[in-house]
């Protein structure tokens, strides 16, 4: 299957720029001078894929690619390259099932991913895609400041990277919107306008999910909002319901970061999680304020995700023996459990906005949380979807 890639951006540097990126990671590439040359050239089994770098806010051409992208459906995948679209010029070309936009300021995996989605056998473009649920697991704070937003970023990015290299499509939802912070930990820019959510849940179509969506470099998408503009919108169930079935369509995993306190919308969150992670602390405080929280969860019969208790900021020593561990046998018993060590890196980290996973790959505490991850994986094993 060949991949093509077209100038309609009238920026002859960007896509210099944007042609060197391609080629360092796709061999076969061959640029072409007009939609015409993908016909004539010998494309072999399979559908074409053909790049375009888009001009900007262009409605005529956007007319006539869209009257293209029809002709040619069927035998060529069209991913338009370039600043925003409106919403109406996304949903058809979503709704064509044969084009797709991304955002020139999104990675290059991006679209690298896109193309070997199309390489593997040409799946339909993800508004056509079947209906599914993905995997929810949900990271609930026991108290205030006990590690959950650094827990819940830092499985997800290692979440993103699948068994054999592979990559998934994983996205970190914040709903902690008074204190969020998980954008400070990675270092990017919160976009997502809960307002705009609440006020039209049915409005909220691939565009605007687009829109809402932070993207780190691992390939990690996050949703949170700034935390200023928020102080008197409250989440409901309707707006959440229309966010996560969005998600749904888009993405393998969702991780959620939940606020320490309960709000009315949590049961709803956490019912619909295959897995529930409540973080806490190793002190006796700390270990009753898991206990209560497990005992909240369980005296909600619509929770039934499978739950992990992970206790953070604990002393490990060399061995890997946890210190005060009779402790937490003595308070949480049979639960299952994972301990996460006490490390500088942590805050140096979330200091500097590099995460550990990235920063400190071989470090013991980013191992202790892969068993988090694993975790993660084996709740979604269970819940039959295919990784
Ligand atoms: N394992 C750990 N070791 C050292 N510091 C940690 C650890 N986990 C979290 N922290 C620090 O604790 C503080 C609170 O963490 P955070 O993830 O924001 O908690 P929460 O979301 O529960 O409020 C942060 O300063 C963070 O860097
Ligand atoms: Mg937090």
């Amino acid at each position: 299957m060949a991949v093509f890639l077209l100038d309609a951006s009238g920026d002859p540097d960007a896509f210099e720029a944007l042609k060197e990126r391609l080629a360092a990671a796709i061999s076969d590439l061959a640029v072409i001078g007009n939609i015409g040359d993908v016909a004539r050239r010998e494309v072999g089994g399979g559908r074409a894929v053909a790049l375009i770098a888009a001009p900007a806010q262009n409605r005529e051409y956007f007319s006539r690619l869209l009257d293209i992208v029809t002709r040619y459906r069927g035998a060529v995948f069209f991913l338009l390259i370039g600043g925003d679209i409106s919403a109406s010029e996304y949903k058809a070309l979503a709704q064509s099932g044969s084009a797709d936009w991304v955002s020139d300021s999104a990675p290059l995996q991006e679209i690298l991913d896109i193309v070997a989605r199309q390489r593997g056998g040409g799946s339909p473009a993800p508004s056509a895609a079947a209906p599914r649920r993905p995997d929810v697991v949900s990271f609930l704070p026991s108290a205030g400041g006990v590690g959950n937003s650094t827990l819940a970023t830092e499985t997800a990015l290692q979440l993103v990277r699948a068994k054999g290299g592979a990559r998934r499509k994983v996205c970190l939802v914040d709903l902690d919107v008074q204190t969020s912070h998980v954008c400070d930990y990675l270092d990017i820019k919160p976009q997502l306008q809960i307002d705009e959510l609440v006020r039209a849940p049915q409005r909220l179509d691939s565009h605007l999910l687009e829109m809402f969506c932070s993207r780190h470099d691992s390939g990690l998408h996050v949703f949170a909002a700034p935390r200023s503009r928020l102080r008197h919108v409250e989440l409901n169930v309707e707006a959440l319901d229309a966010f996560f079935e969005r998600l749904a369509q888009s993405y393998d995993v969702i991780v959620v970061d939940l606020p320490v306190e309960w709000r009315p919308w949590t049961v709803h969150v956490l019912a619909a999680s295959q897995g529930v992670l409540v973080t806490g602390l190793n002190v006796i405080p700390g270990l009753r304020q898991i206990s209560e929280t497990l005992a909240a969860i369980r005296s909600e019969p619509a929770i039934r995700g499978r739950v992990l208790v992970i206790v953070n900021r604990c002393e490990i020593g060399a061995l890997g023996r946890v210190a005060r561990r009779q402790h937490v046998d003595a308070v949480l018993g049979a639960e299952e459990k994972l301990f996460i060590r006490a490390s500088r890196v942590v805050e140096e980290c979330a200091n500097t906005g590099a995460p550990m996973a990235i920063a400190y790959p071989s470090h013991k505490i980013v191992k202790e949380i892969a068993a988090i991850a694993k975790f993660c994986e084996s709740v979604a094993a269970r819940h039959g979807v295919k990784k």
